[in-house]
């Protein structure tokens, strides 16, 4: 089986834009495709997405909304004016917020429906949903399908629900996989972690690399060391 290219995306989980644009420039070629999420877009606006374009750089925006219908709409209309490529919402918002999601994006960025966060273990999501049996895996299978159903350009998950998720939605849904983690990385808050290769080989689409680049000495040798992994694979 040929496995086609996964794009990586670098996190800039930064306080400001300076240092967000500091590690833009210090990784260089290596990497075309950063992600903006709430720490740096409340801290630096906009203006950070159009300063990424102006690099020639693809921005994802990792806003992971979840509001009511034409609030997210709205939100997901003004995200794609800005150039993004890629946007974030909640599945658990429901149906109706993914396809306000969709709508409003008009075909300009691909709309993510966040299934559940690689933060959290299974003990932690039945606390947080309040049941005492549940199925992480099979949730976030549940969760993709509807999705799939809102038209949402993919979804995001932990590379170790991918495999499933690819083999029920991969004709409908891109899978993005943040967590990731090269062997012997710290998991940090992270719990359901995988190493590039193993994001790669259960068909991401996207890889989002936080912590294991931007916290290494060197972020653009750490970087050329995942491209490596990223190439086209039989
Ligand atoms: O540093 P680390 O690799 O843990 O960063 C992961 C990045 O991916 C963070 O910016 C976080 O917001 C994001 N993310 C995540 N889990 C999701 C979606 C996005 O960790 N389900």
């Amino acid at each position: 089986m040929v496995v086609k290219k996964a794009r990586a995306i670098v996190a800039l989980d930064r306080p400001d834009a300076r240092s967000a644009l500091d590690l833009v420039e210090r990784i260089g070629k290596a990497c075309d495709f950063y992600k903006v999420g709430n720490e740096l877009f409340t801290a630096a606006g906009p203006q950070i997405v159009e300063a990424l374009r102006a690099l020639g750089k693809s921005v994802f925006l990792d806003l992971k909304l979840h509001d009511i219908p034409n609030t997210v709409g709205q939100a997901a209309s003004r995200a794609s004016a800005l150039g993004v490529s890629l946007l974030t919402v909640h599945a658990t918002g429901g149906r109706a917020m993914m396809e306000a999601a969709v709508k409003g994006a008009g075909g300009k960025c691909g709309i993510l429906a966040v299934t559940i966060l690689t933060s959290l273990d299974t003990s932690a999501v039945r606390l947080a949903w309040g049941r005492a049996r549940l199925d992480l895996s099979r949730e976030v299978l549940r969760l993709a399908g509807q999705a799939a159903n809102a038209g949402a350009h993919g979804v995001v998950c932990s590379g170790l629900e991918a495999s499933s998720v690819k083999s029920d939605y991969g004709d409908r849904l891109k899978l993005l996989i943040p967590g990731i983690r090269r062997p012997g990385d710290s998991r940090d808050d992270q719990r359901r972690t995988v190493t590039p290769l193993e994001a790669v080989r259960s068909g991401a689409s996207y890889l989002v690399l936080g912590r294991t680049i931007t916290a290494d000495p060197d972020p653009a040798m750490a970087m050329r060391y995942v491209n490596k992994m990223l190439a086209p694979t039989r």
